[in-house]
C-alpha cells in the first residue's frame, strides 16, 4: 500500500472508539518519555535478594487479600459445562500440583511438558510447574506424532502431562524418547500397568501448602517450539523476569481493569494462550474465561453472552470466519457487555477493524508480537486513533526500526526488515540447546523479526510480509521444511517444495509441489492419502490443502529447492534472480 493509501485511513476513529472506561494508559507519548522498566518492577512483588517467581505474581499475590474469592477462571468445556475457580483455589491447586511434581523428584529447570486439551488442569499444572522452578512446555493438542517427538526429544522433557484421548499418539514415539520418565494422565485416564500416574489420585493426596521456589529473574519459566525457514522447530525459552512486561502490556494494551471479564481465544499450546490467556491477565488479578470447545460462531457468541465478556482478544482468521457467518448471527446474542476488542497473529485487514465497529460497536485493535518477543511490542492502544490496516505503534521502552541487509536503519517510509533493539524483559533468552540459532536472529545489534514493514511519519508500523519462507496459515506459524520433511516420508513421494499461497479466509494456505517416485501415478486418491499422512505426522493445520504434482522442482546448484521460484510461478510474478538455479 502506498503512503497515500495509508493517509486515506487516517481519518481519526478515536471518537468512534466508544470507550466506556477511562483507559489505563492515557497518553502514549508521555508514557514513552518517562518510561523505565525499574519503575514498573515496583508493581511486581519479589522476594529477598532480587529473587522472584512469576507464578507468585500470577496467582499467589491475589490469593491473599481481597481477590482470594474473586473468580480467576470461568471454564466452559466442550459439553457446555461450566466450572469456576477463584484465585484462592488456583493457588491451592497449583500448590498441590507442585507437591505432586516434588514427590516425583522434579528438579529446578527440569522440563515438564503438556499434551493436553484446554482444561482447568492445564492452567493449574502449568502454574504448579513454575512454582517448583521447572520449565513448562505446552504442545498444541492437534499435534501429530512427529511434531510431538521433535519437541519432547529436543527439550529432553522428563515429565509429560496428557490425557486419555491424546496419550496413544505419545506411545507411538515413546521408544524414541529416552529422557521421558513420567507420564501423568488427567481425567482418570491413567493405566497403572503402564506406569502412568493418575493426576486426580496424586492431587487428592497432595498437600495444598507449598513453599514456592525462589528464582533468579533470568531462570526459565516456559518454552515453546516455533518454526523458521529451515530445520526443525526451535525451542524458544522465556524467563521469570518477563512477568513485568506480561503484566504491563496486559494492563496498557488489553486495558484490563478490575471488573473486566476477559476472554483470550488462543489455545495454551501457543504463546498467545500462555502470555495473554494465562500469565499477563492473572498478574493483573483479572477474571478470565477459558473455552475448551471448538470454533463455531454460535458457540463463541454464546460464550460472550453467557460470561458477559468485556475484553476480547482473538485473531484475524477467526474474525473473517465470523464475518463470513453473517451479521445476523451475533444479533441473536447479547453482545452489549463487550467494551474492547483486540486481534493478533496475522495482518488484520481494514475490513475486519470496521466490521467490529459495525457489529459490536467497537473496532478490533491490532497487536503485533511473536513467540520470541514474549509480549506485545507494536500495537494500538485505547488512547490512540486507529489507522485502518496499521499494526500501531511501539510499546513504551521499546526501540524499533526498519533496517537493511547490513542492519542499518532506513529512512522513514522505506520498506525493509522489521528490527527491534534487544533487551526488553519478556524477550526470549535463548533457543534451547542451540545458541547458534539464537545468534542468527541478530544483525548489527538489532533483533531481526523475520517480518518486513514500513513506518510512517507518525510512527505507525505497517506490515508488508514475511522476509523468510515461514507460512502463516489461520494465524498459525508453519515452517515449510517441516511440511516438506513429512511429505517425503510418504512412500510415494520423491521430493516436495512447500509455499504459502494467499487465501482470503486463512491468510495463506499451505501449497505443496510434489514430485512422485518413478512408477507412482498422480491421482486425487493419492493426493488425499498424502494429505492425511501429513496431518497425522504434524498437525491438522499444517497439512497442504493444495497439492500439485510436478515432474521436477526448481533447485539451486547445491540441490536446495527454490521456494521463491515456486511462489513466483504460483502467483504469476516475475521469477527474479535465477542465477543459482540448476540447469540441465
Ligand atoms: C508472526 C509471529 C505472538 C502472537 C501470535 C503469533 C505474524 C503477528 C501480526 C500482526 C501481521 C502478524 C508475523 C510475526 N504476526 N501479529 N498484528 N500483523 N502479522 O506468534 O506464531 O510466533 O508468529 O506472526 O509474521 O512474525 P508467532
Amino acid at each position: 500500500m502506498s503512503e497515500k493509501g495509508h493517509q486515506m485511513y487516517e481519518a481519526s476513529l478515536f471518537k468512534d472508539k466508544k470507550l466506556i472506561k477511562t483507559p489505563n494508559l492515557l497518553d502514549l507519548e508521555s508514557a514513552r518519555k518517562s518510561f523505565s522498566w525499574d519503575k514498573y518492577w515496583q508493581e511486581i512483588e519479589t522476594f529477598e535478594n532480587g529473587k522472584m517467581n512469576a507464578a507468585h505474581n500470577v496467582i499467589d499475590v491475589h490469593s491473599v487479600g481481597p481477590n482470594r474469592n474473586k473468580v480467576a477462571l470461568y471454564f466452559e468445556g466442550d459439553d457446555g459445562k461450566t466450572e469456576k475457580y477463584t484465585f484462592g483455589e488456583m493457588a491451592d491447586l497449583s500448590n498441590k500440583f507442585a507437591n505432586v511434581l516434588k514427590k516425583l523428584g522434579v528438579r529446578r529447570q527440569d522440563r515438564v511438558f503438556y499434551f493436553l486439551s484446554r482444561s482447568p488442569e492445564l492452567y493449574v499444572s502449568f502454574i504448579g510447574t513454575l512454582k517448583v522452578g521447572a520449565i513448562a512446555g505446552t504442545m498444541f493438542p492437534a499435534f501429530g506424532e512427529d511434531a510431538l517427538r521433535d519437541r519432547l526429544l529436543d527439550s529432553g522433557a522428563k515429565y509429560l502431562v496428557t490425557e486419555e484421548q491424546l496419550k496413544e499418539r505419545v506411545y507411538k514415539v515413546r521408544d524414541q524418547l529416552p529422557e521421558l520418565r513420567h507420564i501423568i494422565v488427567v481425567k482418570k485416564g491413567a493405566d497403572s500397568s503402564k506406569g502412568e500416574i493418575c493426576y486426580e489420585t496424586e492431587m487428592e493426596a497432595a498437600s495444598s501448602k507449598f513453599t514456592i521456589e525462589k528464582m533468579d529473574p533470568e531462570e526459565y519459566t516456559y518454552m515453546l517450539y516455533t518454526s523458521g525457514t529451515t530445520g526443525k522447530p526451535k525451542g524458544v525459552v522465556h524467563a521469570h523476569g518477563g512477568i513485568v512486561q506480561q503484566y504491563l502490556s496486559s494492563k496498557w494494551v488489553l486495558d484490563l481493569q478490575p471488573d473486566d471479564t476477559y476472554w483470550c481465544t488462543a489455545d495454551l499450546g501457543w504463546v498467545t494462550g500462555i502470555v495473554y490467556g494465562l500469565m499477563g491477565p492473572w498478574a493483573n488479578g483479572i477474571s478470565q474465561v477459558g473455552y475448551g470447545g471448538r470454533f463455531k460462531p454460535e458457540a463463541w457468541y454464546n460464550v460472550i453472552q453467557k460470561y458477559k465478556v468485556t475484553v476480547w482478544y482473538t485473531a484475524p482468521t477467526a474474525i473473517r470466519m465470523l464475518m463470513a457467518a453473517g451479521d445476523e448471527v451475533p444479533k441473536r446474542y447479547d453482545m452489549s457487555s463487550l467494551r474492547y476488542l483486540c486481534s493478533v497473529g496475522e495482518p488484520l485487514n481494514p475490513e475486519g477493524v470496521k466490521w467490529g465497529l459495525k457489529v459490536f460497536g467497537h473496532p478490533f485493535n491490532d497487536t503485533w508480537w511473536q513467540t520470541e518477543t514474549g509480549s506485545i511490542l507494536i500495537t494500538n492502544y485505547p488512547c490512540m486513533p486507529i489507522k485502518f490496516g496499521s499494526m500501531g505503534k511501539l510499546f513504551p521502552g521499546i526501540e524499533g526500526a526498519i533496517v537493511d541487509e547490513e542492519g542499518k536503519p532506513l529512512p522513514q517510509g522505506a520498506e525493509g526488515d522489521l528490527a527491534l533493539k534487544p533487551g526488553w524483559p519478556s524477550m526470549m533468552r535463548t533457543i534451547w540447546k542451540n545458541e547458534k540459532r539464537f545468534n542468527e536472529y541478530f544483525r548489527n545489534g538489532w533483533y531481526i523479526t523475520g517480518d518486513t514493514a514500513t513506518i510512517d511519519k507518525d510512527g505507525y508500523f505497517w506490515y508488508v510480509g514475511r522476509a523468510d519462507d515461514v507460512i502463516k496459515t489461520s494465524g498459525e506459524r508453519v515452517g515449510p521444511f517441516e511440511v516438506e520433511s513429512a511429505l517425503v516420508e510418504h512412500p510415494a513421494v520423491a521430493e516436495a517444495g512447500v509455499i504459502g499461497k494467499p487465501d482470503p479466509l486463512r491468510g495463506n494456505i499451505i501449497k505443496a509441489f510434489v514430485m512422485l517416485k518413478p512408477g507412482q501415478k498422480p491421482s486425487d486418491e493419492l493426493r488425499e492419502t498424502i494429505q492425511t499422512f501429513v496431518k497425522g505426522k504434524l498437525a491438522g493445520h499444517a497439512y497442504p490443502r493444495e497439492i500439485e504434482f510436478v515432474d521436477s522442482l526448481p533447485k539451486t546448484r547445491s540441490g536446495k529447492i527454490m521456494r521463491r521460484v515456486l511462489k513466483a510461478k504460483e502467483l504469476g510474478l516475475p521469477i527474479g534472480d535465477t542465477s543459482t538455479l540448476e540447469r540441465d
